[in-house]
């Protein structure tokens, strides 16, 4: 066997034993890490899911950007910070079939209130169905336009600083005018999740014509610096930022 193969054998059976070029985080439990025994195990082993939340992921993985959902034991983490600090008013930025606003409402005590972004209303119609069955559509106000615009009306109400929670999760150009709006809407001690932050592992040296890789690799450095918040940057689902406003 030529010497330069053998060298090629040998990295390459070093790499599968060490797991190096590996990502270092496996993803989601319905796309992504979904054949991943350690996350298989994770979930089966501690996901407590809504009967309806369960019927909602069902009926969400019919659609062909079912990849687009919030993994469960994301949401049931982001359900239990909730908890955690007493949240009663929280806000999704993306709500697609409504998979985290509906987790966030049966998390929140009667008096909850999620305001949830979402700009396609098909998306909407289904979440409503499952809204309803769960009992908590009233909980649930469904805001259809571009989310910018409802967190601007949100502060015009004068709602800023009573935000207890706050998912981003939609169109990643406007991520950081997000966590800006976002910011104000909160009150002290108030969450921002801010998600797919890690996006595919593209933020690790992106790439120079990936401009969502960029766009979530300049937030992450920005909220880094930022002294206005406490930081953690968690490998859950496609990557969780955790920002608790001082
Ligand atoms: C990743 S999905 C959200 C998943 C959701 N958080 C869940 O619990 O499964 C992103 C959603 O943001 C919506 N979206 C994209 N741009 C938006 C915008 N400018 N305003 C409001 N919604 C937007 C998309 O239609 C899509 O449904």
């Amino acid at each position: 066997m030529a010497a330069d193969i053998k060298v090629f054998l040998c990295v390459g059976i070093a790499v599968l034993l060490t797991g190096v070029g590996k990502s270092a985080f496996i993803g989601k439990s319905h796309s992504g890490g979904k054949g991943d025994p350690v996350l298989q195990y994770v979930v089966n082993n501690s996901l407590r899911e809504h009967p309806v939340l369960t019927k909602l992921r069902l009926k969400t993985l019919e659609d062909n950007w079912a990849r687009m959902m919030v993994a469960a034991e994301q949401a049931q983490l982001m359900a239990n910070l909730i908890k955690l600090i007493n949240g009663t008013k929280a806000i999704e930025i993306g709500m697609y079939t409504g998979y985290n606003a509906l987790s966030m409402a049966l998390a929140m005590t009667e008096n909850g209130r999620v305001v949830a972004c979402e700009i396609e209303e098909s998306y909407v119609n289904i979440g409503k169905i499952f809204f309803k069955e769960a009992g908590v559509e009233n909980k649930i106000d469904v805001r259809v336009k571009l989310a910018l615009d409802t967190l601007k009306e949100l502060i015009e109400a004068g709602e800023a600083g009573t935000f207890d929670f706050v998912f981003i999760d939609a169109d990643k150009r406007n991520y950081d005018n997000y966590y800006e709006k976002s910011l104000e809407l909160i009150r002290k001690g108030g969450i921002i999740a801010i998600d797919n932050v890690l996006w595919g592992g593209g933020v690790v040296n992106p790439a120079p014509n990936d401009i969502t890789s960029q766009t979530l690799d300049a937030l992450n450095k920005k909220l880094h610096k930022d002294q206005r918040i406490e930081l953690s940057m968690l490998t859950v689902g496609d990557g969780l930022t955790i920002a608790i406003k001082r």
